[in-house]
């Protein structure tokens, strides 16, 4: 399946740019194919609109933002977040054709992130219900671009045998080769996976964790949410709790923004975040270097690859995608 080929996932919400990086100037991001501009309007929320100027196609992330407006750095045409061409500098007569206009997207702010949808959505936003719990606090962790299709990476987070081969120096066990429960739930969102992993506890988690032993269990509530957010809530016998939230927003069809945020049930005072996110990031180049050597084209017909026990997340997450796209009268596409 190529993402791009797909108008279905056009009517996604996507992570696209943390909103501390819009503080100081405009930002690019490529969605799908699509180059948006963002900036922070005069409320100081987000705005996306194409990145392309009207007037001679100029990127108009080389502007600047002027009174929460985005202003062209080729002529100074200066466009509001609707889109609407609000100043043209060299109009004699001050008017401005109502043709002046660039395309604007919904564009809102979540979880500390710009989210947008490039056409109307057929799903929400996920609600992480922890983000707005006092007892829990968000660290964000990693925005940066992956040489994979986001579809693998949902795969892998569900994926329960993975850990004892890909997470050698972090997590992983060679005494837990399957979870010791697997329980898998269609929702309207996605899907949830309940799943009880034995896993080593190196030092550096025993720290972070607040635990001597060098071995544990992580309970895991996973939620797959349509078509590329997964929220792992890893629950640890001593209370801790350790959420991941990870969107792979996709850039085109072989690239992917990896946004990842986690939440912690702990308090800065007892667990650094910077320790917090030099585990996550041990974690996570583990499975980078791996996913970035899987196929982008991942299909969804599941007589193209072998499949075992531990892939039923997966498979599950393959056949509820094929569903939607015949629900919205696509194919499957592939390059092969
Ligand atoms: S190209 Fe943008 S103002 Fe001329
Ligand atoms: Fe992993």
């Amino acid at each position: 399946m190529l993402v791009t080929k797909q108008p279905l996932f056009r009517k996604f919400w996507y992570p696209v740019i943390p909103m501390s990086e819009l503080e100081d100037k405009p930002k690019s991001f490529e969605l799908l194919e699509q180059p948006l501009v963002l900036w922070l309007d005069p409320e100081g929320k987000p705005a996306a609109v194409e990145d392309r100027c009207c007037h001679r196609t100029a990127k108009l992330s080389l502007g600047k933002v002027i009174g929460g407006n985005i202003c062209c750095a080729y002529h100074g045409w200066t466009f509001d977040s609707s889109g609407n061409c609000v100043c043209v500098p060299q109009s004699q007569d001050k008017t401005i054709s109502p043709s002046y206009k660039v395309k604007a997207y919904k564009c809102v702010e979540k979880y500390g992130y710009a989210w947008v949808c490039l056409e109307d959505a057929i799903k929400d936003i996920p609600q992480i219900p922890e983000a707005l719990d006092p007892e829990f606090r968000l660290i964000p962790e990693f925005y940066e671009t992956w040489n994979c299709a986001g579809l693998r990476v949902m795969e892998n987070e569900l994926d329960m045998a993975h850990p004892t081969f890909v997470h050698t120096t972090t997590f992983g066990s060679e005494e837990h080769l399957i979870p010791d429960l697997m329980e898998l739930k269609e929702t309207d969102f996605g899907l949830y996976y309940k799943s009880v992993l034995g896993v080593k506890n190196p030092q550096a988690q025993q720290k972070n964790l607040h635990m001597e032993e060098d071995k544990t269990f992580r309970t895991i509530d996973g939620y797959w949410y349509l078509p590329f957010t997964v929220k792992l809530r890893i629950n640890y016998p001593n209370g801790k709790v350790h959420i991941v939230v990870n969107t792979m927003t996709p850039i085109n069809d072989s690239t992917s923004q990896m946004v990842q945020f986690c939440l912690r049930n702990d308090t800065e005072a007892e667990t650094k975040s910077a320790d917090v996110i030099a585990f996550d990031r041990a974690v996570t180049l583990e499975d980078k270097r791996i996913l970035e050597s899987t196929d982008y084209d991942v299909p969804l017909d599941l007589s193209n690859e072998q499949h075992m026990i531990t892939d039923k997340p997966g498979i599950m997450i393959r056949r509820k995608i094929f569903a939607l796209l015949k629900e919205y009268g696509e194919m499957e596409s592939s390059s092969k």
